[in-house]
């Protein structure tokens, strides 16, 4: 049964938009990937244009009724999932979902909120450009969920992440005004940057509508790589030996453990296995040239890099993509790992960053502290250019993550415990959502909380954004 006043907002979101805009709550709008959460709508609205949007927002201000924005509904920590309190409106972007412009002058893409992140990498490619964003998810989430949540992904060495790759937004703010930011300048010292503000905000401070994308040049030539490597020391002695060769054309530096491809095998998820011996460790390499030299550059840069690092000690073995399919089967490996980790089924996931100078330590004192908790496995794999970890934890063969209920927060707890004294942080790329709000308080510095608060409550004084995403409601 709705209560009285979702039945209100409903008669008056019905006056207000048009009969397209009202859906209904399918089950798709309130499940997360991971089946960890379970949300509830009173009324899902999927408006199409800015306006409209507003006007939703005005409506559910004056009413008090709190809005989740969705967009793709991949986030892995909930914060597109609202369980608890008053009945929402689920405000989809799915309809706004024009791409109003590619400037190639401006080397730049207007797209609304609901534009599926690989329709906006498939636009740039058409004219000639290249949109870095690149997640396993990047086939449904759209690129409002992406901005909302600074999303990061396999690019983030070279090309930064959400944050730089957004030259300007337009958003409807928590009283229903929007904010006309979409101006595509490089340089703009007008007073507080709201855009920064507003990404990664998850949806708390208002809706993103629209943004202003920075398109890249595509590289010229690419090369990439399985290196085998002992350790994941070597692993980062390998990173600053690229990195002084080859600068910013290493694009991706993936941290690969030999447990992510026993999880494919043990679930029969299909990858084609790159080397004849598999190693404890490996990176996959992705190496791009822009505008210089012939074809050949970046395979020769790479394999300059290979036989330096085998000299070194620092890589056992490796192959390097001789084809456009070899690539993609490397890169296919990549790709699937949440996959395979999906079908174990996690005790607990961590999405964590550390400074590089203290990975190797973190992951030795991980596996120690870890031990001493439960007996789990772990796999650990990511963005190690970034120094970005999936660092997530399983049950044994034979058990199920069920039957770890009594220690997954006692896991949590001494993973993150580890990460803070490392100077890390407890959400590198997923943001905070529903899942991290007690971590975020436990850990975050009590200034800059304070100052959230303040803002939270200075732009959104009802509290009706996404409340307990972020911060406790
Ligand atoms: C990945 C997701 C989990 O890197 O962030 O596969
Ligand atoms: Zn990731």
């Amino acid at each position: 049964m709705l209560n009285s006043l979702t039945q209100d907002i409903t008669a008056r979101l019905q006056t207000v938009l048009p009969a397209a805009a009202l859906k209904d709550p399918e089950p798709r709008y309130l499940e997360d990937p991971r089946g960890r959460f379970a949300g509830k709508a009173g009324v899902v609205v999927a408006p199409s244009t800015t306006e409209e949007v507003a006007a939703v927002v005005r409506e559910a201000n004056a009413a008090r009724v709190p809005i989740v924005p969705f967009g793709g509904g991949t986030g892995l920590v909930g914060g597109q999932v609202l369980a608890e309190g008053p009945m929402p409106i689920l405000l989809s972007l799915e309809r706004l979902n024009r791409i109003r412009e590619v400037n190639t002058d401006d080397a730049v893409l207007v797209a609304e909120a609901g534009v599926i992140l690989a329709t906006v990498q498939d636009a740039a490619r058409e004219r000639g450009f290249l949109f870095p964003l690149s997640i396993a998810s990047e086939g449904s989430a759209r690129i409002g969920g992406n901005l909302s949540t600074n999303a990061g992904g396999l690019n983030v060495l070279r090309y930064g992440n959400c944050r730089d790759l957004c030259l300007g937004i337009e958003a409807v703010l928590p009283d229903g005004n929007i904010l006309h930011g979409l101006k595509r300048l490089r340089k703009d010292n007008t007073g507080y940057d709201l855009r920064h503000l507003l990404i990664g905000a998850e949806g708390t401070l208002g809706v993103i509508t629209a943004a202003a994308l920075r398109l890249f040049p595509v590289p010229t030539s690419q090369a990439t790589g399985y290196l085998a490597v002992p350790d994941p020391a070597s692993a980062l002695a390998l990173l600053s030996m690229a990195r002084a060769r080859l600068g910013e054309a290493i694009s991706a530096f993936e941290l690969i453990a030999a447990q992510a491809l026993r999880f494919l095998d043990e679930t029969g998820v299909s990858y084609r296995d790159p080397l004849p011996e598999r190693p404890d460790w490996a990176v996959l390499i992705d190496v791009g040239l822009s505008g210089q030299g012939g074809a050949g550059d970046a395979a020769a840069a790479l394999e300059a890099l290979f036989e330096e690092a085998s000299a070194a000690g620092l890589v056992t073995d490796g192959i390097l993509a001789s084809s456009e399919a070899q690539r993609a089967d490397l890169w296919h490996l990549r790709e699937v790992l949440p996959e395979g980790n999906k079908r174990v089924g996690a005790v607990a996931s961590h999405d964590v960053s550390l400074p590089l100078s203290r990975v190797a330590e973190f992951l030795d004192r991980g596996r120690q502290v870890i031990a001493s908790v439960a007996d789990v496995r772990i796999n650990c794999y990511g963005h190690l250019g970034d120094g970005n970890l999936h660092y997530n934890v399983f049950p044994q063969p034979g058990r199920k993550a069920a039957d770890y209920g009594n220690v997954r927060d006692a896991l949590i707890r001494a993973v993150h415990d580890l990460v803070a004294d490392c100077n890390g942080s407890i959400s590198a790329e997923h943001g905070i959502g529903r899942m991290k709000v007690d971590d975020l308080e436990r850990y975050g510095d009590p200034a800059k909380l304070a100052a959230m608060r303040a803002i939270k409550s200075a732009l959104d004084p009802n509290g009706i954004m996404n409340p307990g995403a972020v911060l406790k409601s």
